[in-house]
């Protein structure tokens, strides 16, 4: 859409300056793998957290803030060539033909729709940013997932600043787009390589136009499917919900199999093979965590009732309240089989991030899990491979226990409120434990070698896998008791 009539700069169909603002878990992959794919184009990847930045422009590109597989040899091919990192927000911007928004959005902590509605301060920064320092017409594409109709907001702010904006030179002219973005961590450069759909809503066609012409770069024209902007927005919210909603009603079988002696894995086997249902997606897990499942059902909820939908609300609703139910469930499960206590016992924590392959532990289930586990009075040794301690620190909020401290029987002994410490090695993480909790899929804990690493721990000893992940006849044989999820 064309929204300042007098136009005086000729709309150059190809783009050749990207900007995108916003150097996270969205921003940075999709600005590799674009950059990778059209060597033509030029991108500067900017973000206001200057640490991030410098990460980005770590010389060892091992140590860039985001870990996906496959993603740090693109960045070395392509990064000083034609992706750049940058804080210089504004100038990027106005060297920009296009810019991708790629903030953050999270749930509102406070005020109106809090812990619903998502906060959209990031992005109406983000927009009056644009609408000060874009020069000539500007395509704006919206990449974080938005509620409905944001893009009319961002679409109001361009327009409206520009008057009232004393630096305008009076030719600048915006097209707004949505974009959603579906990649899923862990596996990031392969849905952005070979994706099963671009999605592009808009009412610009030449805007839309100039998109799908970067994104055919790569992708077949079959697989672009292009919109009306409202559509866009509303499809990647209903896409989240979606797959949240197959997570619990598979979860909920879990619950079912326990009750009754089915197995989950069988059961998601046997609908799986319905062509009409499908396989993915099936996996019974200690409920869903990442950016996005929650944060978009919970947004739906808060739209639904808005628009007076309660029934539509309550709906929804259901999908997260069982999540929390089954993360619950999980802590509850290992208290009870160690007697109805853990208090001052030792407890492996197998996993911190919200699934594998990935180092993010935003709404991680570990979180939710190993905090009830503190409450409770356990002692806790964390692993995971790509998690940092001081991550785990800022999401239990409780400082790490001090080696320089340990003393077993002060562990063991002491113990009102539990209390953590990270382990660099499964080996070390099992070393004298009560109870291992697998919690995330990682390749390394299906070859753990529990005949030889269960002779650490204490006896008697258990086993509690949410993911699937370990051979039950191992378990056994290594004289240890197993808890498995939906068996
Ligand atoms: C999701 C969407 O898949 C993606 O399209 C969107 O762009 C962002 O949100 P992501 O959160 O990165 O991606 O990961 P996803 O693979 O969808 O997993 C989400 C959660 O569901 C994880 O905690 C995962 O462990 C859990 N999960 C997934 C299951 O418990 N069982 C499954 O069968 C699949
Ligand atoms: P996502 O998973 O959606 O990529 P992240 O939190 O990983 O979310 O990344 C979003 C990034 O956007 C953060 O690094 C944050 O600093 C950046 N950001 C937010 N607002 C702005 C802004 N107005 N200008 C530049 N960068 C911003």
């Amino acid at each position: 859409m064309q929204l300042i009539k007098n136009e005086i700069k000729k709309r150059d169909h190809a783009i050749k300056n990207i900007c995108c603002i916003g150097a996270g878990y969205v921003g940075g992959p999709t600005m590799a793998v674009i950059a990778d794919k059209c060597p033509h184009i030029n991108i500067t990847v900017v973000d206001v957290n200057k640490d991030r930045i410098d990460f980005w422009n770590h010389p060892d590109v091992n140590n860039i803030p985001v870990f996906e597989p496959g993603l740090s040899n693109i960045i070395s091919r392509v990064r000083g060539v034609n992706l750049h990192f940058s804080t210089e927000v504004n100038d990027e911007i106005s060297k920009a033909d296009m810019v991708f928004l790629c903030v953050n959005t999270p749930t509102k902590t406070k005020g109106l729709g809090a812990g619903k509605a998502s906060d959209l301060k990031w992005i109406e920064a983000c927009a009056r940013q644009v609408a000060k320092s874009a020069v000539g017409h500007t395509i704006v594409v919206e990449k974080s997932t938005l509620p409905v109709r944001t893009a009319k907001t961002i679409q109001t702010i361009l327009e409206s600043s520009q008057p009232f904006n004393s630096e305008s030179n009076g030719n600048k002219t915006f097209s707004v787009l949505s974009n959603p973005e579906f990649l899923a961590e862990g596996t990031a450069i392969k849905d952005l390589e070979s994706p099963d759909r671009v999605l592009i809503g808009g009412e610009d066609n030449q805007a839309i136009n100039s998109l799908s012409d970067i994104y055919s770069n790569w992708v077949p024209d079959s697989k672009i499917i292009k919109t009306n902007l409202w559509s866009s927005e509303l499809s990647k919210l209903s896409a989240n919900a979606f797959l949240a909603q197959r997570i619990s009603s598979i979860n909920s079988i879990a619950a079912f199999c326990e009750a009754t002696g089915g197995d989950v894995r069988e059961v998601a086997k046997a609908i799986g093979s319905d062509n009409r249902i499908g396989s993915k997606f099936l996996q019974a897990g200690p409920g869903f965590g990442g950016s996005c499942f929650k944060k978009d059902i919970l947004n739906l909820t808060y739209l639904s009732e808005y628009f007076g939908l309660k029934e539509v609300a309550n709906y929804w609703e259901s999908v997260i309240a069982l999540n929390e139910w089954q993360k619950q469930r999980i802590a509850r499960k290992v208290v009870d089989n160690l007697f109805g206590t853990i208090s001052g016992k030792s407890i492996a924590i197998l996993g911190f991030s919200f699934k594998a392959n990935t180092n993010d532990t935003r709404e991680s289930p570990s979180i939710d899990i190993a905090k009830k586990l503190l409450e409770e009075g356990a002692n806790l040794f964390i692993h995971d491979p790509k998690v940092e301690k001081n991550q785990i620190e800022k999401d239990l909020n409780i400082p790490e226990f001090k080696h320089s401290d340990y003393d077993e029987n002060i562990l063991r002994a002491n113990n009102e409120e539990g209390s953590w410490m990270y382990k660099k090695s499964i080996k070390d993480a099992l070393y004298n434990v009560d109870a291992a909790i697998i919690l995330t899929e990682w390749n390394d804990y299906y070859n753990i070698k529990w005949d030889e690493l269960s002779l650490n721990m204490r006896r008697p000893a258990w086993v509690f896998d949410t993911r699937s992940v370990v051979k039950p006849d191992e378990i056994k044989k290594a004289g240890l008791n197993l808890w498995r999820l939906g068996d």
